[in-house]
């Protein structure tokens, strides 16, 4: 009996270019050349579930089926690496709690201030709705895979003790990875999410779920908001703006800089002016784009978003 599973199913070269090019246009991932056999070890499971012959048939599907949006969604699960754990990148989480959170507050003390020496009386309701939006803090994961980044910022924050009364926080993890998302909501881990976890921070906001398994603390769970969206598609981003944080860590990596380009301007958008956006160590923009200028710590870099009444500050 025909299974097509059974089939070890070749990926010619056009079959490749053809997918290669429809992933990059739909998600910015970029597969290169010699990753030809990586690809179709990836999708080849997709072929045996939809029952089809061979990748260019695949392409099809993917291109003109009436349920090809479902089949993107269900695809991608099987393109993203998830690797992600709990304050990870320990040095630039320092930066964020240290001296982000602090600028932050203070340019939006100084906001509320200036806003005070004009009577609300006058303006919109949008307007006031802004004015009032300034005692909220917002901060965007973005590409939050299984959700240990964004609950590792919303720890930090509950930590620092600086934005408790009158205050509202929301962290917002986004992804394109329905299924790490669901982990995410879950909120529920094993050893490898705790690597770099410092012992008393896991006591304070875990609780046992089960053998070697914790659940992150409802305190912190109601922090936090998950959404899922498509980094390259402005509109899944809607009604976040303007956030004061954006990491977007580990993702970009896998962008072609044409994508990373529209990422970044896309990010820059939903930024306040002077937010903070955060990438991963191995990941830069000094050859992309100048719309954000580097602040340069030991160790760890930040990004501010640049534009007018922002100047660069100091090395700290
Ligand atoms: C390696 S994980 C990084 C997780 C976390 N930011 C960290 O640094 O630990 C990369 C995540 O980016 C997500 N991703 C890749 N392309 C994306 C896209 N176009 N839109 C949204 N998320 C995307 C993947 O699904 C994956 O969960």
């Amino acid at each position: 009996m025909y299974r097509p599973s059974d089939l070890d199913v070749e990926m010619s070269e056009e079959e490749f270019r053809l997918l290669r090019d429809l992933i990059h246009e739909k998600f910015g991932l970029f597969f290169d050349d010699n990753q030809r056999p990586s690809l179709r070890a990836r999708l080849q499971g997709r072929l045996a579930s939809l029952g089809l012959r061979s990748f260019e048939d695949y392409f099809h599907e993917l291109r003109f089926a009436p349920e090809r949006a479902d089949e993107l969604v269900s695809m991608v699960t099987h393109l993203t690496n998830n690797e992600t754990y709990f304050y990870r990148e320990g040095p630039q989480l320092n930066v964020f709690a240290d001296h982000v959170l602090r600028q932050t507050k203070e340019r939006k003390t100084r906001l509320r201030s200036d806003a005070s020496l004009v009577s609300e009386a006058g303006l919109r309701p949008d307007e006031r709705k802004t004015r009032s939006g300034e005692r909220t803090l917002r901060l965007l994961s973005a590409g939050c895979s299984t959700g240990e980044e964004a609950y590792t910022l919303a720890m930090i924050v509950f930590d620092s003790g600086q934005f408790f009364w009158n205050w509202e926080v929301e962290v917002v993890g986004l992804d394109v990875d329905q299924q790490a998302l669901e982990k995410a909501r879950r909120g529920v881990y094993q050893h490898n999410s705790f690597r770099a976890l410092a012992p008393d921070v896991k006591a304070r906001h875990f609780v046992p779920a089960g053998p070697n398994t914790f659940q992150v603390k409802e305190p912190i769970r109601r922090m936090v908001t998950w959404r899922r969206g498509n980094l390259v598609e402005p509109e899944s981003f809607e009604g976040l703006a303007p956030l004061d944080v954006i990491f977007c860590r580990n993702v970009l990596i896998y962008f072609s800089d044409a994508m990373i380009l529209r990422v970044v301007r896309i990010l820059r958008n939903i930024l306040a002016p002077g937010g903070y956006l955060c990438l991963g160590h191995a990941e830069s923009l000094s050859r992309i784009t100048d719309l954000f200028l580097p602040v340069r710590f030991q160790g760890a870099m930040v990004y501010q978003a640049a534009g007018p009444g922002v100047r660069p500050e100091d090395d700290p």
